[in-house]
C-alpha cells in the first residue's frame, strides 16, 4: 500500500516536472555574440631568400559573455597549407583571463568539400571556450567573396588579407552535455 502510493506520487512528480519543463524548455539566456576585433593572414613569397618563412593568421576577439579578450595565432611553412587545417591551435587571454578558462581554435575548410579553400582568403574558424560553466563554441566564416576579407598577393607572390567591417560577430553557443 505504502509502496503503491509511494510510486503514485513519485508518477505524478514525474509527469508534473515533465509538463512544466516542456513548458519552460526554451527558456534560456541568449548569449552575446563573439566579437572579431582585428583578423589578419599572411603569406611570405617563398623564394629561397624571403623572410620571414611562415605563412600566419592572427586573430583578436572580444567575448562580452566572459569579459575575455583572446588573441589567437598560427603559422605554417609556406606551400604546406595542408599543416594547417583542422589542427587546434591555443589563444592566450590577453585581458580578463580566468583561472580553469583554456581557448582555443581551428581552421576549417570552408565547406565540407573544401572546394575553393584558403587559409589565406577562404576558411572557417572555429572558436571553442572550455570553462567550469561550460563549452562554448563560435564558426564563423571568412572570405574575400563573402565581402568580409579583403587584400590581394602580389606578382612576387606575397599574400595579405584583412578583415573587411565594423563589428563582424560570430554567434557563440553553449554545448549541451
Ligand atoms: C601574429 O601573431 C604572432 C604571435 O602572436 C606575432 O608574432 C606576429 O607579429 C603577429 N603578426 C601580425 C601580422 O599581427
Ligand atoms: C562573412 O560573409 C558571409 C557572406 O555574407 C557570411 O555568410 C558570414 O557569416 C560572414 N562572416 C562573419 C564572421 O560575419
Ligand atoms: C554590432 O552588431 C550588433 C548585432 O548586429 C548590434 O546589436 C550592435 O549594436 C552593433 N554594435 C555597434 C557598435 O555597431
Amino acid at each position: 500500500m505504502l509502496a503503491a502510493l509511494l510510486f503514485l506520487g513519485i508518477f505524478s512528480f514525474f509527469a508534473f516536472t515533465a509538463s512544466t519543463a516542456d513548458i519552460r524548455a526554451p527558456i534560456r539566456p541568449p548569449l552575446k555574440p563573439l566579437h572579431i576585433l582585428t583578423l589578419t593572414t599572411f603569406a611570405p613569397s617563398g623564394r629561397p631568400d624571403s623572410y620571414p618563412t611562415n605563412s600566419a593568421v592572427n586573430i583578436s576577439a572580444s567575448d562580452p559573455n566572459s569579459m575575455t579578450v583572446i588573441a589567437c595565432a598560427t603559422t605554417w611553412p609556406v606551400f604546406e597549407y595542408a599543416t594547417v587545417w583542422n589542427r587546434i591551435n591555443p589563444c592566450s587571454e590577453s585581458s580578463g583571463a580566468t583561472k580553469n578558462s583554456k581557448w582555443t581554435f581551428q581552421l576549417l575548410t570552408p565547406t565540407a568539400s573544401g572546394q575553393g579553400a584558403s587559409p589565406l582568403w577562404n576558411f572557417r574558424v572555429h572558436f571553442v571556450h572550455e570553462t567550469e560553466k561550460g563549452i562554448y563554441v563560435a564558426t564563423g566564416k571568412f572570405g574575400v567573396d563573402d565581402g568580409n576579407l579583403s587584400g590581394l598577393c602580389s606578382a612576387s607572390g606575397v599574400c595579405s588579407f584583412v578583415l573587411k567591417g565594423d563589428n563582424v560577430t560570430v554567434p557563440l553557443y553553449r554545448l549541451e552535455r
